[in-house]
Parts: structure tokens; sequence; C-alpha cells
């Protein structure tokens, strides 16, 4: 039997050190998590060779006391915890009392204090633990060398200076952004690469995410019982093809955590193309005594004793966020002074008559700014469009049996305001109080309608019987598929059965994909489902299913539509949530001000 023999301290330092100290900027993430616990309100970084070299952080924060100095460096020594209630409710970075004590035992580490109150400050090292004199105004500076010094075998796992640098700088964009009213400074071989100073939340995340990420955001602020989320989430146009804007904050301390990661993909899951990656930055707080972040020595982990409701929480109050349909969304800066230093006559120029010829149709009035019930226009853009299970009637209309009435006053009105005309048969213009709206008409409508397919399909889906069952080719594959899947289609509202070794017949469809391409549409659910098949339980695959037949079931490119229909569209769009980002994440409108216009032809400059 070998003998069993106690490990001398340093050996037992060491070995935790591999645990929490996997390179340099592990050393940065303890050493800043340590002044942001000591309160500082400015900290400044130096890093030398990526941080191999030389890792010194100074802050301006309470300081060590003379006679703590050399227990700071001792294994399971903290001044932030005395018991186990402590640790259940902590509320600090740090608690484990070993991070010091880990990194001095593989790196020649110095501190340097100078506690509140005291007349000078005090200094030890990891070889010499009796505190010395030394000079220093306030707060601490810790100094950490030569990394892996006296582990070689470590050392060589260490990758270049730049690799080691980006590392450092991710942490240390990581701590900063989560402390805005702290001030921040990195230097790396001497040259200052970030210096931020102490201020508002959104400032700090404009000077780290930049103005272009600050532009694509919703403002998340929801709170419910002690959850509260708050932060900046990017709308699907600023979409990266990687994850690195992914900041997400549990009271304060940055994790990567796969219950809340599973959440915000579920958020976006409806407006994000799959292999784009979202870009958030995110602060979920609750009370510290429901979260327990002992559960990994980096911290990076968190257990939620309510794992559950924080999940749904999350979830929730970020889709919401996303969803806020285009009546919230900002609208574009009020014109200015000099833009309208141009009579209003000329400026709304298609309310003149002789522009107002070039336009195929004449402008009709909107549904709800016109009192009489006879100049009402089909209340949704499917039942004039024909695709929604409306009355025949309703197929008919054009713009032709509306009188031509002239827009209503600029200054109010529908968010989107109403259609002008159609371009090339892919684009609705339309003015609104602010200048001219530009729709993408598939991408609109294709949102509309996976929303209302959504909400149909939730209660059990209005579907049509076909007169005369739609038989279409099919492979033996594609009906082996419609086969295995038939309970999954029927849920989604078509009934499908091979009508032959290659057909399949389709006798039901659901209402709102009456007008589609059946076929077609088909076709690719069922590829959809060839490839991942669905289970019974198909919520998550449901809707990228209906996707695909949103997709399928809207408007193509060249369907001329009546003015009326455009203005249905419209008002549809602003009834339907996330209308102005399309299922694949593309933008559905933009508008342009007058402004903007103005620019273009350098009037009132
Ligand atoms: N910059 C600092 N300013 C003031 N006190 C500090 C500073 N850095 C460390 N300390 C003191 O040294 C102690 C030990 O720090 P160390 O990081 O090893 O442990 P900890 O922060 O308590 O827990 P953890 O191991 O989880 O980080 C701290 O509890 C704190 O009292
Ligand atoms: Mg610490």
């Amino acid at each position: 039997m070998p003998l069993i023999q106690r490990l001398p301290e340093v050996l037992i330092n060491q070995i935790a050190a591999g645990e929490v100290v996997e390179r340099p900027a592990s050393v940065l993430k303890e050493l800043l998590e340590n002044s942001l616990d000591a309160g500082s309100r400015a900290i400044e970084v130096q890093l030398q060779q990526g941080g191999i070299k030389q890792i010194r952080v100074a802050d301006d924060g309470c300081g060590i006391d003379r006679e703590d100095l050399a227990l700071a460096l001792e294994r399971h020594a903290t001044s932030k915890i005395t018991s186990l209630e402590d640790l259940e409710a902590v509320d600090t970075m740090g608690f484990r009392g070993e991070a010091l004590a880990a990194i001095a035992s593989v790196a020649r580490t110095r501190i340097l204090s100078r506690a509140t109150g005291n007349a000078h400050a005090w200094k030890v090292s990891e070889h010499d633990r009796t505190p010395a004199p030394a000079a220093l105004n306030g707060g601490t500076v810790i100094e950490v060398e030569d990394l892996y010094y006296n582990t070689p075998a470590r050392r060589k796992f260490l990758k270049s200076d730049a690799t080691e640098f980006g590392h450092c700088d991710d942490v240390f964009r990581r701590i900063a952004l989560s402390r805005a009213g702290v001030g921040f400074q990195l230097a790396h071989n001497g040259r200052v690469s970030l210096r931020l100073a102490a201020g508002g939340m959104e400032r700090r995340v404009r000077e780290l995410l930049g103005d272009e990420f600050m532009q694509h955001v919703r403002e998340v602020d929801v709170e419910a019982g002690s959850l509260r989320l708050t932060g900046f989430a990017a709308l699907p146009a600023y979409s990266k093809a990687s994850r690195d804007a992914q900041y997400f904050y549990v009271n304060g301390r940055f994790v990567r955590d796969k219950l809340i990661s599973h959440a915000v993909r579920e958020a976006y899951a409806d407006i994000l193309h799959g292999s784009r990656h979202p870009a958030f930055v995110l602060f979920l707080d609750l009370d510290p005594s429901t979260v327990d972040v002992n559960v990994h020595p980096a911290k990076t982990e968190v257990r939620f004793r309510e794992s559950r409701a924080v999940h749904q929480f999350v979830y929730h109050a970020l889709q919401r966020a996303l969803a806020a349909s285009v009546q919230v969304a900002p609208l574009p800066e009020p014109v200015s002074a000099v833009a309208y230093s141009v009579p209003e006559q000329q400026r709304l120029a298609v309310e003149e008559p002789a522009l107002a010829g070039y336009f195929t149709r004449p402008v009709a009035a909107p549904a709800f700014a016109t009192p009489s019930p006879t100049l009402r226009e089909p209340s949704s853009f499917g039942a004039s469009f024909g695709s929604y299970s409306g009355s025949s009637a309703s197929l008919t209309r054009t713009a032709d049996t509306y009188p031509p009435v002239a827009l209503p006053s600029t200054t109010e009105g529908a968010p989107l305001g109403y259609a002008i005309a159609q371009l090339h048969g892919v684009y609705v213009l339309a003015q609104n109080a602010s200048g001219l709206v530009l729709v993408d008409m598939h991408a609109a409508h294709e949102r509309i309608l996976y929303e209302q397919l959504k909400q149909v399909v939730d209660g059990s889906p209005a579907v049509q019987r076909l007169l005369i069952p739609a038989v279409f080719g099919a492979s033996a594959g594609e009906i082996a598929t419609a086969e295995e899947q038939r309970d999954v289609l029927a849920q989604m509202g078509f009934e499908v059965a091979a009508a032959g070794p290659n057909e399949l017949a389709v006798r039901t469809v659901p209402s709102l994909l009456a007008r589609a391409n059946v076929a077609d549409l088909l076709r690719a659910l069922i590829a959809d489902l060839r490839d991942h098949p669905a289970s019974a339980v198909i919520t998550e695959r449901r809707n990228e299913l209906l996707a695909t037949m949103a997709c399928h079931g809207a408007v193509r490119a060249n369907r001329q539509l009546t003015i009326p229909e455009m203005n249905a569209l419209l008002r549809d769009m602003e009834a339907t949530e996330r209308a102005d980002q399309c299922n694949h994440g593309r933008p559905t409108w933009v508008q342009l001000s007058m402004n903007e216009l103005d620019k273009l032809f350098m009037r009132g400059q």
C-alpha cells in the first residue's frame, strides 16, 4: 500500500491554481473583481507581454490593513464571508478566499496597499510576507509577474502574447461593461488601449460595443417580483456571425449559463436566422439567496433555485422587448425648422395633382380615418389579398371602388402612414408624418402571416377543405416522410395522403394559406420534416415549420397590389408584433425622414 501523505501548502495552492488561474486573463479577472469588491471608483490595468510578463492592477478602493496583508495571500482567508448564511446570500464577486493564494503560488506576486485612515502604505510579496512600509497615496496595487515561472509544464500551454492579450481584453471589457459607475483604463506594453470614464450604462455600452450596436438595440427593462432584466438587446439587423457580442450578467457577474443561453436563443428564435448570433448586454438581477454562485471555481456558472421561473422570465421579457410593435418603435426625430423652410404645399408634392398623376391609381383614404362606413376598407391585408378565409366579396375590391381622396394631414394618422404606390412589384411606398416609408411587401406579409399562423395553430388550425384535392408529384422519400409525419402535418392544418406511387394528395390546408401554391408549400414543409423530423411535441420545430409556411404563403414579388390592399398591409403591420423584422431577420420596412430626403437634394443647407 502506498503511504498517504499530507501535501505541502504550496502544492495545495498550485493544485487550486489549476482551477482558478488558467491564463493571464484569469489572473486579471480575479484582481479586477477584488478591486470592485473593495469599492473602487477608478481602476487602472497595465499589462506587459499579454499579461504573461506582468499584470498590474491599481485601484482606489478601501485598501488592506497592515495586519491583514499577509492573510490576503493565504488560502481560505477572506474578508467577505464568515458563515454559511453569508455564503448563501453572497453579494460580492469573491468569497472563496483563495484567488490571491493561488496566484501567488504560480507567479511572483506583490501587494501594496494603504487602507483608509492609515498614515502610509504597506507591502508584502509571496516570498516575504512580513509587511514593510511603502509609498502609495491610497487604495491597492497588485503586481503579478512571470506567470508559471515555477511550473514550466503549465507555462507551455500559454499562447502568444497577442492571443493572451486578447483574452485579457475580453475579461476587461466584460467587467467594465458591468460597472458603468467605475472608471477603467487598460494599457498594454505601455500603450493605453482603452480609457473609460465613470458614467451611465448607455454610454459605457456605446463605448464598448459601438454606435452601430446602439442604433439597433431595444432597451430592456422588465421587472417581475424579485426578478429584473435590464440592458440592451440588438435587433436582428445587427446580428453577428459569432457569439462575441453576448454579455449576460447575473447580479453583476458575467456568466455563461446554459439555461440563460437557451432562454435568450428562444426569445430570438422567431426573428433571427439560425446561423446568426444575437448581440446583447443584459443584466439579470435577483435575490442573491435564490442563486448559487458557488458552483465553479471561476464562478462563471450559476445555479438558480427556481430555474424554470428564471428561464420563463428571461424568455418572455426579452421576447416582448424584441417584439414591441412598430407603434412603439422610435420614429425619426422631428423634422427641424431648417428642413421646413420650404412651404408645406411644395414639400408634400404627392398631394399636388400634377404629381399625383404619375401614380397609376388615385390615392385612397385610410380605413379608420374615414368616418363613412361605405368607404371602409377590409381591415386586414389578408382579407383583401385573398389568402384568408374572408368573404369572396373582399377579394374583388380594388382601389377603383373607392373615390379618390386626398391624403390626411401628415401630422396625424398611422405610424406607417398611407400607401402612395408600389415600386417594381417589390416595394410599397407610403407617406407618414416623418416622411417616406418603404415596405418590403413580401417580407412584411410573411411576418404577418407567420404571427397569424402561430395564433391559429395555438388553437386548432382553421382548415379549408379543398373541393378537389390538390395532387402533385412526389418522390418515394417525400411520400414516406408525409406518411410518417402525418400527425404533425395534420396539426399544422394539412391532410395529406399518398395518391399513388409517385403522388401526394392534399385535402385540407390552413385557411390562412388557402391561396398559396399548395404543392410548393408542402414540398418545402416535407423537406423540412425530412431533415428534422418533428415529434408529437413540436413547439420548437413548429415555429420553424410555420416560418416555412408563411414564406410560401406570403404575397410574391410582382403581384400588383391596389392602394387599399397596400393600406391594409400597413395596418396589419402596425397591429402585428415584430412586424418590422421578417422571419429571416431582415427588416420589413425602413423610414426615410424628410430630413434624410432633404439631404439627398441638399435642401435647406
Ligand atoms: N484590491 C483589493 N482591495 C482591498 N482588499 C483586497 C483587494 N484584493 C484582495 N483584497 C483582500 O484580500 C482578500 C483575499 O482576496 P482573494 O481574492 O484571495 O479572496 P476573495 O476575494 O475573498 O475570494 P475569491 O477567492 O473568491 O476571490 C479579500 O477577501 C480582501 O479582503
Ligand atoms: Mg477575490
